[in-house]
């Protein structure tokens, strides 16, 4: 019978999925949501909210900016959004927000 586990504060998932840059949907959030995920693993781990913040990696979220990454978040008490066009500011920003709410 499978375990059951509570659900995480906020969950964060940060696109870097990459394509060809001659995909008519552009090249992807790729290297950009590498550096925002690495930003937000180190908010998490500095706040040392591991088991309230779980972010993860993805493939596309659908939504593909020309600039930054597309993450989505929704948790257990926040209200949850897809943002795109994040940078690393924009990351630590979403960290905090989220940890203070
Ligand atoms: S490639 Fe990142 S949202 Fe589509």
């Amino acid at each position: 019978m499978p375990r059951r586990h509570p659900p995480p504060r906020v969950h964060l998932f940060v696109c870097s999925n990459t394509r060809p840059a001659t995909d008519p949907l552009g090249p992807g959030c790729g290297e950009n949501g590498a550096r925002v995920f690495a930003v937000l693993k180190e908010e998490v781990a500095a706040a040392r909210a591991y088991n309230t913040v779980w972010v993860t990696r993805t493939r596309c979220l659908g939504i593909c900016p020309k600039e930054g990454c597309t993450i989505a978040h929704w948790g257990s008490n926040v209200q949850g959004e897809i943002l795109s066009e994040v940078d690393e500011d924009t990351a630590r920003a979403l960290v905090r927000r989220l940890l203070s709410g």
